[in-house]
């Protein structure tokens, strides 16, 4: 059975001079997820926000469910720090080198779910012993690190891979899409296994964000 469709929408193209009042248009909505982009100007060249504003959120009465991705060279640094912050999920990247697994089990540990996120250029095989110990793979369907990208459509055969794994194995986790997500692209991402749509332009700049989600809940 497919996860039921989740929308995602991604706070680094709401308002950053009140992020509290784009995090309550999604929460209005309906919607229980919130995708937090986590940038330190080294994995990808730009900066956006820290555990500093997620607390914040919390403090202004966020219930949303913080999935919060970690776009750093060393995101095993910061692991307690989100946790403490309010994430339900910290994703983290297979690109960087660092201990993924015992990164994973860390982030488990502070009562967390945990997931693993790959670039456009970097194959399934990467990911592929990892994925007993997560709750969700983030395929990058833009290179990270802005917003307002396009879709890149040669991503979708790594998807269906991703999913073929998971039927096979037995296994549960969450299949999450993220970069230049809309509403014209995310049929085929579904048909390709995703089930989980981050999107950030295409949510925030839509005049009729009910029927946008509605669309997604329909997938
Ligand atoms: C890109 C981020 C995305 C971004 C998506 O580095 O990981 O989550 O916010 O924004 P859109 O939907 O505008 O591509
Ligand atoms: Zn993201």
């Amino acid at each position: 059975m497919p996860h039921p469709p989740i929308l995602a929408p991604s706070l680094l193209a709401g308002d950053h001079a009140h992020l509290a009042d784009s995090a309550g248009n999604v929460a209005q909505l309906g919607l229980a997820w919130l995708h937090l982009d986590i940038m330190d100007g080294h994995f990808v060249p730009n900066l956006s926000f820290g555990p500093e504003t997620l607390a914040a959120l919390r403090r202004a009465g966020s219930t949303l469910f913080f999935d919060t991705h970690l776009m750093l060279s060393e995101p095993q640094r910061y692991i307690d720090a989100f946790a403490k912050a309010g994430a339900n999920q910290i994703t983290i990247h297979i690109e960087p080198a660092y201990d993924h697994a015992e990164t994973l089990r860390r982030i488990g540990a502070l009562d967390c779910k945990k997931g693993i996120a790959l670039n456009p250029g970097t194959p399934a095989s990467t990911i592929e012993a990892l994925l007993p110990l997560v709750d969700l793979v983030l395929v990058m369907t833009v290179q990270p690190g802005f917003g307002g990208q396009s879709f890149r459509a040669e991503v979708m055969p790594k998807l269906a891979q991703i999913d073929a794994w998971r039927q096979t194995r037995g296994l549960n986790f969450r299949i999450e899409v993220d970069g230049g997500i809309d509403l014209a692209n995310a049929p085929q991402c579904r048909a390709a296994g995703g089930d989980t749509f981050v999107a950030g332009t295409s949510f925030f700049k839509a005049s009729d964000k009910p029927a946008f989600a509605a669309a997604i809940a329909k997938l």
